[in-house]
């Protein structure tokens, strides 16, 4: 018994290794080898791919499908997570490295062994995944203007995707959002193109530093790197009243100048990928322009690496989504695009396309640049020599040194709107040492309201347990000194606050998260409670106003009553940042990124528009000395 029992095994084992070296090819071909050039190596691979084995490459799908029978029986060559789509809830590193190697075993199980590319919205940090650091929105990064900062949040974020087995990051989104009523406009990080641009300095920390004389062409720098992806191209901040996914109309000029900008910056830094956007620009919808995919990006800017669709955007190419699905299937991939996020009917997406290349309706050549494409950046960022995840980077996971990063990106992204009613009566910053101090609202204790949208979930959560992070509350407890008493409560009434005899207030009130367009707003207030919260405390003490939204919002009403202000955006997990600027270990640097309107009736209005009329406007800031100084940018 005990010998049967190794024998049998011991024979299935070398009838597998037969089965496995007749169907693969031996390890001395070309494309295995990376002392090959990279041109050879993709060459050599395409010539022995099937025409399945081509459409394959082309499909991405969600991991709640990517099972390895499918990767295997389908030849797919790639998988993502949506917004929330996680391998459990509060993964591990080890857990989430484990769920994408086995994705990525059934990718090199394959005849021709190709590793599939495991994509993420890793768009401020790792954000789908528990105990990484939340970097700021972008909305607040571009507040810093500081470009190397960026840099480092990108390396940072590549470390921290790596850690987790993945190896493409679905950022930097370099929209310019011309109207603060999209609901993404959090992810933009100004209105004004010229700091989009500077911003895109991101792509190198999260890919590596191209090498000279790679401009243009896509780099991957190793296994601590992540592939990026410039998105949504183009236009998609500048959709009418900035509905989501909706049309851009603009002229040429307009196009080029302010929507196309960052694209030149971003294919420069050799960005591996460019995901296309939802909108419409003049009516055509992005998922169907060739003119601009594939005569302006990849013909004329020379982009070499591939265009991904947006999650189902192929899809709603027309009206309803998915009306016509062979129509849709035709005019994006002839439209230029490489990869379809597809990302759950792969069958269908599959026999369509086929069909339509047997059929000759989708030319042969149009897969081959497709295929070509995705190879090279396999190939580039070393993919085929370093498929699998490395469990030894988990401990860069939310990193005490990312986490001070993050810190350091949050005092820096802070902007000081008021401080007190002239430059002779600042309030800030204030005392550490004061009897009482009352901290009220409802984002001062809450770690999903700090964070918003594309934070855990899709949507976000306005929970504090839904991740590792320090609170606004908690930060201003661990700032001010022991003898200083801290009262929380969320929503006082003025009689409370008037009967306590408070030193002062800060009050912490904003937007509950959200993300695409459930973000969309026609009014952008600041929903209840927070401005009752506003005036029963600051009519009553000297107080502090701290907002933490995705956009300017409505303040005109209150801020002659607030004593000071603090546009704080959506700073993520380390809001000790906040105490560090509002109690004077650092000042007040921060600049409008964006134009702070009056009333909702002036927008869309952005800085350089004639009838230029804001409660604050672009560039604006006020500053404040801080006793600590930077070490190095
Ligand atoms: C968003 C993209 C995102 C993708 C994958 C889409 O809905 O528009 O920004 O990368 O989903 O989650
Ligand atoms: C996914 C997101 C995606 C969105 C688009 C959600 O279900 O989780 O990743 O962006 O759908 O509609």
């Amino acid at each position: 018994m005990g010998n049967l029992s190794f024998v049998l095994p011991a024979l299935g084992f070398l009838l597998l290794c037969c089965a496995v070296s007749a169907k693969q090819p031996s390890t001395n071909v070309k494309y295995k080898d990376p002392k090959q050039p990279l041109r050879t190596r993709v060459k050599d691979l395409m010539s022995r791919m099937t025409l399945e084995e081509k459409i394959g490459q082309m499909v991405q799908i969600d991991l709640s499908v990517a099972k390895p029978e499918v990767m295997t029986k389908y030849l797919i060559g790639s998988v993502l997570s949506g917004g929330g789509s996680v391998p459990a809830q509060k993964a591990s590193p080890e857990t989430w490295v484990n769920a994408v190697n086995d994705i990525q075993k059934a990718a090199l199980s394959t005849r021709l062994g190709i590793p599939m590319i495991y994509g993420i919205d890793a768009v401020h940090g790792h954000n789908n995944v528990y105990n990484a650091t939340i970097f700021p929105h972008n909305v607040g990064l571009g507040v810093t203007r500081d470009p190397k900062l960026v840099r480092r949040i990108g390396e940072a974020t590549a470390l921290e995707v790596r850690a987790t087995g993945i190896q493409y990051a679905f950022a930097p989104c370099i929209a310019v959002c011309r109207d603060p009523r999209w609901g993404r406009c959090y992810e933009s990080y100004s209105e004004d193109h010229r700091i989009v641009q500077q911003m895109t300095e991101i792509i190198t920390g999260l890919q590596g530093d191209l090498p000279a004389k790679q401009k243009g062409i896509p780099f991957v720098d190793g296994k601590r790197k992540v592939a990026a992806c410039a998105k949504h191209f183009v236009g998609d901040g500048g959709t009418v009243r900035g509905i989501n996914e909706n049309n851009t109309v603009i002229d040429k000029k307009g196009l080029f100048n302010i929507h196309m900008a960052a694209y030149h910056d971003a294919v420069d830094k050799g960005v591996a990928t460019v995901m296309i956007s939802y909108s419409s620009l003049n009516g055509v919808k992005m998922h169907a322009n060739k003119k601009l995919v594939t005569g302006f990006l990849k013909n004329k800017l020379k982009f070499k690496g591939f265009v991904i669709s947006d999650w189902q955007g192929i899809d709603k190419i027309t009206y309803p989504p998915h009306s016509n699905y062979s129509y849709s299937v035709f005019a994006s991939v002839t439209a230029g695009i490489d990869m379809i996020m597809v990302p759950y009917n792969y069958t269908e997406f599959i026999d369509e396309i086929t069909s339509q290349v047997k059929r000759k309706i989708i030319p042969m050549r149009r897969i081959n640049d497709a295929v070509e494409r995705i190879l090279r950046v396999k190939f580039t960022m070393g993919l085929f020599e370093h498929p699998m995840g490395d469990h030894s980077l988990a401990n860069h996971l939310g990193s005490k040194e990312h986490r001070e990063l993050a810190r350091e990106a949050v005092r820096k992204s802070l902007v000081l709107l008021k401080n007190g009613e002239n430059a002779d009566s600042p309030i800030l910053p204030l005392p550490k040492k004061a009897k009482k101090l009352l901290v009220a609202g409802t984002h001062a204790d809450n770690l999903g309201n700090q964070c918003g949208g594309w934070t855990i979930t899709w949507q976000g959560l306005n929970t504090t347990d839904l991740t590792i992070g320090t609170t606004i509350l908690t930060a201003v407890k661990n700032t001010v000194d022991p003898t200083t008493q801290v009262v929380h409560i969320e929503n006082p009434d003025r009689e409370f606050v008037e009967s306590n005899g408070f030193d002062y207030a800060i009050v912490v009130v904003g937007e509950p998260p959200y993300a695409e367009g459930n973000g969309d707003s026609t009014n952008l207030t600041i929903p209840e409670p927070g401005p009752s919260t506003i005036t029963n405390v600051c009519g009553s003490v000297k107080c502090v106003v701290v907002i933490v939204s995705g956009r300017p919002v409505i303040t005109q009403p209150y801020i002659s009553g607030i004593d000071a202000l603090v546009a704080a955006w959506l700073p993520g997990t380390e809001g000790q940042g906040v105490a560090d600027v509002l109690f004077g270990d650092y000042g007040f640097t921060g600049k409008l990124a964006r134009t702070w309107f009056k009333t909702v009736d002036q927008l869309p209005m952005n800085f350089g528009d004639p009838n230029y009329d804001p409660l604050f406007p672009f560039g604006f800031g006020l500053t404040t000395e801080g006793k600590r100084q930077y070490m190095s940018k």
